[in-house]
């Protein structure tokens, strides 16, 4: 073990980890479910549910990740050996790569839409219903959605082959700061179009009415999926941060980074809708339908800078999927390596030609398999939603359990304070809510799942 990869600096703790939370469900979902959900409202929940039940898992997964210094299976048996936690473990080393394999589909079509922004297609050339048939015809299409679902795994692959430093770290590095100006930049196009404001007001209006008990199950959902939680994904990086960093620091800068982002995506994409008087209930296909409109319309008048915007605005959403799909890989590739004696390469070539395949099956869901139903679900469908309803808070409940009830509370004390130098004032409230906060959180999940 004593040649396991760490990150390399505090910042690429940061980079890495707040690039796996900020991706596709800042940009798209956190915008939709926000509005849904009584805007303004829904963020005080939203943030409550991030600071009572996400971020005491973001923490479990950290203690674990780093105490054993191993892949999500490896952990659980080192640190419970001889019980049947291990298998638990390999329960979350599959939920990540079925997450991968639907999230690559996505990935690709972003992959799609910076092809079309680069050749100019939504600067002003095409007509509006071009525009608008582009979506649904692209995505029920047979070849082009594989090809881009096929370069974008493939880039996925070729990052995590880099290894940790020179793959996952290096990328991640360069690419969160990047998002970050660019969210920004198209925040400042988005609020200066005519018709926005409607857009701003519809976030900030809090509508308490909306806030039931579905709402405070969708926040959790959201919380649970934005952060990266319950899937081994923070368990392994954490794996490779150095003994000295401090967790709760890291695990509060992720948070942050993941809400702040969500927040200004939502301030970016939401005007866009309105001022393209699209529905802003439109699900995963909003960002894309919305926004090469409004770029094509603008561009009839000021072509090279809605050029700019629409290539950038591409640029930061295949970002922001890239960084989050590496950290998916990257939990199967730890565990082929550290359990089954694997040569990164081949772990990473596997994995991804696996998830691929599974990933091909999504891909057609939206064309020539779209009568496929499972329990009344296109493919798609059924395994977002096995996976965020279902996989992620069995996954989450499992880490938790494990740290509040298994792990003794000395060993989790010295991780979580680095041998007592830090947190030692926040841990008992941490610990609490490990063990009681959290897991009560995921039960709500769970109930709404099944009763709402
Ligand atoms: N957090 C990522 C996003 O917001 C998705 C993700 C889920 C990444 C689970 C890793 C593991 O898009």
């Amino acid at each position: 073990m004593s040649q396991r990869e760490h990150f390399g600096s505090r910042f690429a703790v940061i980079a890495a980890m707040a690039g796996s939370a900020v991706g596709l469900g800042n940009i798209w979902r956190f915008p939709y479910v926000l509005g849904e959900y009584g805007g303004a409202a829904f963020i005080l929940v939203y943030v409550a549910a991030s600071l009572f039940v996400a971020l005491p898992i973001f923490y479990a997964e950290s203690v674990i990740g780093r105490r054993s210094r191993l892949d999500t299976y490896g952990a659980m048996r080192k640190l419970a050996p001889g019980s049947a936690w291990k298998w638990a473990g390999l329960l979350t080393v599959v939920s990540p790569l079925l997450i991968l394999s639907y999230y690559s589909v996505v990935g690709g079509w972003s992959v799609e839409y910076l092809f079309k922004s680069l050749s100019y297609s939504f600067t002003g050339n095409s007509t509006e219903a071009e525009v608008q048939n582009f979506f649904p015809q692209f995505i029920s299409s047979t070849w082009q959605p594989l090809v881009s679902h096929t370069i974008f795994m493939a880039m996925v692959a070729g990052i995590v082959l880099g290894g940790i430093k020179k793959g996952i770290e290096r990328f991640s590095k360069v690419a969160m700061p990047l998002l970050f100006v660019l969210i920004i930049v198209i925040l400042a196009y988005a609020i200066s179009l005519p018709g926005s404001f409607a857009g701003v007001e519809y976030l900030l209006k809090p509508d308490f009415s909306r806030l039931s008990a579905d709402a405070v199950a969708a926040a959790l959902g959201q919380a649970f999926f934005s952060l990266s939680l319950g899937v081994g994904t923070v368990l392994t990086y954490a794996s490779y941060v150095k003994k000295d960093e401090n967790l709760m620091v890291s695990g509060v800068e992720t948070a942050v980074s993941d809400l702040v982002f969500a927040i200004i995506a939502a301030f970016a994409v939401m005007p866009a809708v309105f001022a393209a008087g699209i529905a802003p209930g439109s699900g995963p296909g909003l960002v894309f339908q919305t926004l090469p409109f409004i770029f094509n319309k603008m561009g009839q008048g000021m072509p090279l800078l809605s050029y700019l915007i629409s290539i950038s605005f591409f640029v930061t959403i295949l970002a922001a999927a890239l960084t989050s799909a590496i950290s998916m890989l990257e939990v199967g590739v730890a565990f082929l390596v550290d359990e089954k004696g694997f040569k990164r390469r081949s772990a990473t070539l596997l994995l991804a030609f696996c998830t691929w395949l599974i990933g091909v099956v999504c891909s057609l869901s939206f064309g020539p398999l779209s009568e496929v139903k499972l329990l009344g679900l296109t493919f798609f469908d059924f395994l977002d939603k096995l996976c965020s309803n279902w996989l992620l808070p069995l996954g989450g409940l499992v880490f938790t359990l494990f740290v509040g009830w298994r792990m003794k509370k000395a060993d989790v004390h010295d991780e979580f304070t680095n041998a007592g130098s830090c947190n030692r004032r926040t841990f008992p409230i941490i610990y609490i809510l490990i063990r009681y906060v959290a897991p009560i959180g995921i039960a709500i999940i769970f109930l709404s799942s099944l009763f709402l």
